[in-house]
């Protein structure tokens, strides 16, 4: 990729999108192409088809998608089916159309069966049924990665296929309704550090582990694998090391100075028990995350009490 190559980067305006975008613009890349929803709503084909006619990306980093958290998921199967289909349809079948020569398309490590062995290797994949809470968004994500296998297969097309563990950090979601764990426990403990709040109720028991990559690690980890791979093969992007939701809990506790109780609403689901991908492919390939979670939680933590500092900033809502 050279620098005046012209790039799109689409889900720009979101939490992984901007942080590439800001890292692209930081190594001198000038040319990169970042529309808008109203510039180019990729649930809509002709939109997707007119704007790639116009402006003709040679390379493309696809990181949209509907997303959001189990409350979200449940709230709009539809939409994080089919609005999710329709996005990666028309992205890849865009690229093929107007020749770009390579692209990378995001997709999740939700896309493992529910009793998938742990850590979860790459060759798990479609070898058993989907955890039913977000099937409609793993489903999606499946069927984009099958989609851009077989335009590779079909006519040589290079799509470079992460599937990443859970994300947080930089330009996360804090709203409630959006977020993901993570941000949901800084939001929770940093507001009960403000009120002097005596407790803080957490769904589950606290039990289940969960593997957290920072958005600057997942940045690193897409432009490395941008050069190096060429997308015959999906290829985890993680850490490779869990953590329990209590020790999360602990740690982000800890981090904000909130010194009151935590009370565990055991009537609440614990979801899975284990989540977390095997990265021995990510390390053969020559890429390891960096920013440890104890550094991370602590740029998230203050990156929020930034947010709420700022007077009706939604992202903290
Ligand atoms: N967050 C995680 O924990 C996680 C984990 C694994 C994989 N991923 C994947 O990583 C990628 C980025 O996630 P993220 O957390 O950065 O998401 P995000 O902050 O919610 O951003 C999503 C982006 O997609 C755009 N978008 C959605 N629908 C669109 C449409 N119809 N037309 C044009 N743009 C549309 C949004 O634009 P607007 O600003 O207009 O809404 C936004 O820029 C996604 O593919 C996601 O599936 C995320």
């Amino acid at each position: 990729m050279n620098s005046s190559d012209p790039i799109l980067i689409t889900g720009g305006t979101g939490m992984v999108g901007s942080r590439l975008v800001a890292q692209l613009q930081s190594q001198g890349f000038d040319r990169l192409l970042v529309p808008s929803r109203q510039e180019m709503d990729l649930c809509d084909s002709r939109s997707v088809d007119a704007w790639f006619e116009q402006h003709r990306p040679k390379y493309a980093f696809f990181l949209a998608a509907q997303v959001g958290g189990i409350m979200a998921n449940i709230e709009d199967p539809t939409g994080f089916l089919a609005n999710n289909l329709r996005i990666v349809v028309n992205q890849l079948s865009a690229c093929h159309q107007f020749g770009v020569e390579k692209s990378l398309l995001l997709g999740s490590s939700c896309i493992y069966p529910r009793e998938c062995p742990q850590p979860m290797r790459e060759e798990s994949l479609l070898t058993g049924p989907l955890e039913p809470t977000n099937e409609g968004y793993a489903i999606a994500k499946i069927a984009g990665l099958r989609l851009a296998q077989a335009y590779r297969k079909q006519y040589g097309m290079k799509c470079v296929l992460p599937m990443p563990c859970n994300i947080y950090g930089t330009g996360d979601h804090f709203e409630l309704e959006r977020s993901h764990v993570l941000s949901a426990l800084v939001k929770r403990f940093c507001d009960a550090k403000e009120a002097k709040a005596g407790e803080v109720v957490l769904w589950g028991t606290g039990a289940a582990r969960r593997e957290f990559i920072h958005v600057d690690d997942v940045v690193a980890g897409i432009l490395h694998l941008f050069k190096v791979a060429e997308g015959e093969e999906i290829i985890n992007l993680g850490t490779g090391e869990d953590v329990s939701i209590a020790e999360l809990a602990a740690l982000i506790a800890a981090e904000t100075g909130y010194e009151g109780e935590i009370v565990w609403d055991t009537s609440r689901p614990d979801g899975m028990l284990r989540k977390c991908t095997d990265v021995s492919r990510l390390a053969a390939s020559g890429f390891k995350a960096r920013i440890s979670l104890r550094e991370g939680v602590r740029r998230t933590v203050s990156e929020y009490r930034t947010l709420v500092g700022q007077d009706s900033n939604p992202r903290a809502a």
